[in-house]
């Protein structure tokens, strides 16, 4: 079926936020003496905030309240780190992306797990780039539940079949396809590699091929 939305995850592909991400989830993991590296971080891509936790506790079970006030320790941080945000900080290629899908008269969403996405979309000033915005407070099930990118098709007034996404992250690979979408991976094979199509990164993406190999 041809393609008439493209549905752009956003930490990954549109911006970095990855490292702000770590940073905090590493100060709050530090004050709190949990154990906290880099390296256990790479599986937390894509995730949501609670299940982020979850890894981050590796089993180790918190009563309910205790969760949600680490949770709102590294949001805290986070959102400090957000203030720093600016235009200057989409990735490579990614604006000339979202206008060359604009420009081709495709519909164009952002489907975020972050809470934080609209903060994110406007200190970026991109906002009005998109027909619709899904983000963390969308739906119940997180990535890879298909729920987040089935919503967006529905705001879009699409078929799921119609849609291509971008992500970065295994997570949102699963979850697009899931929703019987063309998954489109940026990054590692090792990470994305089981998306119907891999770029290395945002900047190396052809819309081109996109649309010619999802028809
Ligand atoms: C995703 C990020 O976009 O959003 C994850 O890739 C993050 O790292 C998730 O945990 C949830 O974000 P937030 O802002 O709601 O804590
Ligand atoms: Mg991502």
């Amino acid at each position: 079926m041809s393609i008439k939305a493209i549905i752009f995850d956003l930490d990954g592909v549109i911006t970095d936020t990855a490292e702000f991400h770590y940073q905090s989830w590493q100060r709050m993991a530090d004050e709190e003496g949990l154990d906290f590296s880099r390296e256990k971080n790479e599986q937390l891509r894509g995730v949501s905030r609670r299940r982020s936790l979850e890894i981050i506790l590796d089993g180790q079970e918190l009563p309910e309240e205790e969760m949600q006030r680490l949770m709102d320790k590294k949001n805290g941080y986070y959102q400090e780190k957000l203030k720093q945000m600016t235009t200057e900080d989409m990735l490579p290629g990614a604006e000339e992306l979202i206008l060359e899908v604009k420009n081709r008269n495709l519909k164009t969403a952002v489907a975020s797990a972050s809470r934080n996405a609209r903060t994110v979309i406007s200190a970026l000033e991109i906002g009005d780039l998109f027909d619709t915005i899904s983000d963390g407070h969308s739906v119940e099930n997180p990535k890879p539940a298909p729920d987040l990118f089935l919503h967006t098709a529905e705001k879009l007034n699409v078929e799921p079949e119609e849609c291509a996404v971008l992500e970065d992250a295994e997570a949102g690979i699963d979850a697009a396809l899931a929703a019987d979408m063309f998954a489109v991976g940026i990054g590692p094979a090792e990470r994305v590699g089981h998306g119907d199509l891999v770029f290395a990164s945002t900047a190396d993406v052809k819309l081109d091929v996109i649309l010619e190999e999802a028809d």
